[in-house]
């Protein structure tokens, strides 16, 4: 989504601003642009499309300065365009840049309009320029004129401003979407994302909804609403914060997926000691509320919800502790009926989702036992909110497709589940047997990495094709769902994932010879039924391929298929879902998509 970036220092930095936009360019965007402040009016350039269109065009000028603000755009008010892109700019001398939406921009546009201002864009965003360039013609102090003008927004917004008769100086302002100001000796950073900060930062602060600020090159200072100085703590950044690049593969998506075996490694250290999950893996307080506790919902979007998912059939199996999952955006508004001694989790790679921060908030206020969050992203928004969190450790993901972040999270809900079931005292043997197959999934994740060849070909084979069906049963229904939603992000490719056993009750009408059915084929007590719905799809002469468990070869008399080692029931919904990670992947990239940068999406969606 949009990103934020702005630096004031001592010295010229209008490039760091740009080498903090091309961070955030994983995010997704339509238009970038920078604007900087000149002591003889602002000087603002903007492009459409991706970042090399503003760098060439920043090329052909000479803006410079010490104090600018820069921003990404993922079109919400009006189309993707050159008008539409930040910053905007009220009279050469306010320049803003802002991610979020605000609710009530057409009444202070009608206000402004009749005013005697003159709009540029369909955007939100330049009314709020416009608004604080109104408020500083009685105000005088642009700190001061940005409290007024917050107050008169209703909505979500995270932004920064800049004035070129105050042009050492950026007011920070946030509500419901998130801004991080990067801290070093003689230079101030502020960013959407603190992946987009500058290395040389030595602490970062999160602002909370409702704060100010105004930072300088040497100073800093935090408002609260009333304009009431507040002091926020300051971190370390943490080094998994920043991105190493792609290294020595083609895209971030293909690293990603690569990186799986050692992100396994990360999700488990420390959390497994002697088959044991170790005591420290929870706090004291979650201990004691998963004593008593009888029931669990979990709330996610996308990828994330797929993990809740599985989950969901991991607990109920093992725990017998009823478990509901919902996606965020429905959760909050099915008016749900939090049931006894139940514990609410939420589920993010981001951190910053606005459906499930939303409906994590919601929660909060409905009764439950306590909030756990299960996140990839130190100190978000959702971190900040939950009692507790449970990191999943898989450091930055850039591609904007989930892949390892899909893998870290279930490791982490896996060692739930086991220290849940221990805590309740069910099933030593087992819990203990599942904790060593657990131990093993680093190994195993490079094992069905080594079917890359085999899953590459099958890509070759159906990457002319309009529609694919994914079909899955049990705990690997949600990895079948999984396959569908990230084939097609990557592939562009229509997708549906179907639960095996419910073929026959309509979407068997769609198979004949040019419709490719994938299916996921784990030896498990479902296998002789999932073989009966194989020889369905066949005997409509359906393309089948099967991603199989390598001890049901026997069973599954199938042309197509592609051999996986048996890794345990326990963990198999994870070995599985990389290959369908890999078959997205080779499938978009020889329809030549951008693989990192799926067109219409956005890596972290801060809007609802
Ligand atoms: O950051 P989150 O895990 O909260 O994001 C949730 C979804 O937006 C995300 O998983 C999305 O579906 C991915 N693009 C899927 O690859």
């Amino acid at each position: 989504m949009c990103g934020i970036v702005g630096v004031v220092s001592k010295k010229q930095i209008v490039s760091n601003v740009i080498e903090g936009l091309k961070k955030l360019e994983y995010r997704g965007y339509d238009s970038a642009g920078v604007a900087t402040t000149t002591g003889d009016g602002i000087k603002n350039i903007r492009t459409i499309g991706k970042m090399k269109n503003l760098v060439k065009a920043l090329a052909k000028t000479s803006i410079e300065g010490s104090c600018a603000i820069g921003h990404t755009r993922w079109a919400t008010h009006g189309k993707p365009s050159l008008v539409n892109a930040h910053p905007h700019v009220s009279h050469d001398n306010i320049a803003v840049v802002h991610n979020g939406i605000i609710e009530n921009h057409l009444a202070l546009k009608s206000f402004l309009l009749n005013s005697g201002y003159n709009y540029q864009s369909d955007t939100d965003t330049e009314t709020i320029a416009h608004l604080i360039h109104n408020i500083l013609l009685s105000e005088k102090d642009l700190l001061k004129a940005c409290i007024k003008c917050m107050k008169m927004l209703h909505g979500s917004f995270a932004m920064a401003v800049i004035c070129d008769d105050m042009p050492d100086k950026i007011i920070l302002a946030k509500n419901a979407c998130p801004l991080v100001i990067g801290i070093a000796a003689n230079e101030k950073s502020v960013a959407s994302d603190v992946s987009a900060l500058p290395q040389s930062i030595e602490h970062v602060i999160y602002l909370e909804d409702g704060d100010l600020a105004e930072i300088t090159a040497n100073s800093y200072q935090i408002y609260d609403e009333s304009g009431q100085k507040v002091h926020r703590e300051k971190f370390r950044p943490h080094p998994n914060s920043f991105s190493k690049g792609k290294e020595a593969y083609d895209h971030y998506m293909q690293k990603e997926i690569y990186e799986q075996p050692k992100v396994a490694q990360l999700a488990m250290s420390g959390r497994i000691e002697n088959n044991r999950v170790t005591d420290n893996f929870i706090s004291h307080d979650l201990k004691m509320v998963l004593k008593k506790l009888e029931n669990i919902h979990i709330v996610a979007c996308g990828t994330s919800y797929h993990a809740g998912l599985v989950a969901g059939y991991w607990i109920e199996k093992l725990v017998k502790v009823s478990c509901r999952i919902d996606i965020a955006s429905e959760y909050r508004y099915r008016s749900p009926v939090v049931p006894k001694n139940a514990l609410f989790i939420t589920i993010s790679q981001s951190g910053e989702t606005a459906d499930s921060l939303a409906a994590l908030k919601f929660a909060k206020k409905s009764g439950y036992l306590f909030t756990l969050s299960v996140c990839n992203v130190d100190n978000s928004a959702i971190c900040r909110e939950s009692d507790e969190t449970l990191l999943t450790k898989a450091g930055i993901e850039i591609g904007v497709a989930s892949t390892k972040s899909l893998t870290s999270q279930l490791i982490v809900l896996g060692l739930l589940t086991l220290k849940l079931a221990e805590i309740k005292n069910i099933e030593p043997r087992i819990v203990k047997k599942m904790t060593k197959e657990l131990s093993t999934i680093s190994a195993v994740l490079s094992q069905a990495l080594h079917q890359s060849k085999k899953v590459k070909a099958l890509a070759e084979s159906i990457a002319n094709k309009d529609h694919v069906l994914f079909l899955g049963r049990g705990q690997h229904y949600p990895i079948a769902m999984e396959a569908a939603l990230k084939f097609k992000e990557i592939s562009y490719i229509h997708a549906e994932a179907y639960a095996a056993g419910e073929l026959k009750h309509g979407p068997l009408a769609l198979v004949d010879n040019n419709m490719p059915v994938i299916t996921v084929c784990p030896n498990d007590q479902l296998l002789d039924k999932l073989i009966s719905n194989i020889e369905e799809v066949k005997a409509r002469g359906g393309q089948m391929y099967v991603f199989a468990d390598k001890t049901c070869n026997s069973k599954i008399k199938n042309n197509n298929h592609i051999d996986f080692e048996n890794c345990g029931q326990f963990i198999s919904p994870i070995v599985f879902n990389v290959p369908f990670q890999l078959l997205a992947y080779y499938v978009g990239v020889i329809r030549g998509n951008d693989v990192d940068q799926p067109r219409n999406l956005a890596k972290s969606v801060t809007v609802e």
